[in-house]
């Protein structure tokens, strides 16, 4: 691939905008010699080495990303208010192939967030087959009223307008009304709609961990990329709870 394509295809810019800043010298190997936009991407330079106005590029397609995403902002691209993609820098929306949210977290729901530009890695995550937990924290209106955790196990659980029951939830229990609960799917405003079906409210929600891979040091508004091993934590069961 030539470096112009690529360079253009991470977002940084058009290719005419691309063609001028190697013009001006700004796209440049580990040592700061100059690189060409007809260099081909491997013979010339290694992505690794290639520099833009003296910064490590970003990472090519295969990005995996994961945000704490904080109340109010939408995972969606067109609504009006403040969205995700407001947290990261403008030109990772512009990147070819483009980042996508890893399923979505409601405007009111915050916490972990997952990015990603390779589709084949997105389906393997949100796949009710792969059964990767999703694990949310939810603060109810309401006490439990201690039958919630048998119900939602039993895997016959059917919301309203749905025609599959639920798969089978843990749910545990952090308080009179508080509790931890584990998905393995991601149906529209599941727990919300799953607490609403036992007469009780959620009022505030988060999701703590997907998989093995939790929030760590990570601040609402944070976002950091994911190595490797980070990927491989998602396919790990997060611990039971019980
Ligand atoms: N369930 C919900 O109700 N909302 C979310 O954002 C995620 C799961």
């Amino acid at each position: 691939m030539k470096l112009i394509k690529l360079i253009s295809n991470l977002g940084y810019g058009s290719r005419k905008q691309v063609t001028a800043w190697f013009r001006q010298g700004l796209v440049t190997d580990a040592e700061g010699e100059v690189l060409y936009a007809d260099d081909q991407l491997g013979i010339h330079a290694e992505h690794a080495a290639i520099r833009f106005d003296g910064e490590p590029l970003d990472p090519p397609a295969g990005m995996v990303l994961m945000m704490y995403k904080p109340l109010g902002v939408t995972c969606s691209r067109k609504d009006p208010g403040r969205v995700i993609y407001d947290l990261l820098p403008p030109r990772f929306s512009l990147r070819n192939p483009a980042l996508s949210t890893v399923g979505r977290l409601d405007r009111d729901t915050s916490g972990l967030l997952l990015l990603t530009d390779d589709g084949g890695l997105l389906h393997r995550i949100i796949s009710p087959k792969a059964e990767i937990a999703k694990v949310y924290e939810a603060e109810l209106a309401n006490d439990l009223s201690g039958d919630e955790a048998t119900l939602f196990a039993a895997g016959t659980l059917m919301l309203e307008s749905e025609t599959t029951p639920l798969a089978p939830a843990q749910l545990q229990v952090l308080g009179p009304r508080k509790a931890r609960l584990v998905l393995t799917e991601g149906r529209y405003h599941q727990v919300r709609r799953m607490f609403a079906a036992v007469g009780n409210h959620v009022e505030s929600l988060q999701r703590v961990a997907v998989g093995g891979l939790d929030l760590g040091e990570l601040q609402p508004g944070q976002w950091r990329l994911l190595e490797a091993q980070d990927v491989q934590r998602l396919f790990m069961q997060a611990a039971s709870v019980d």
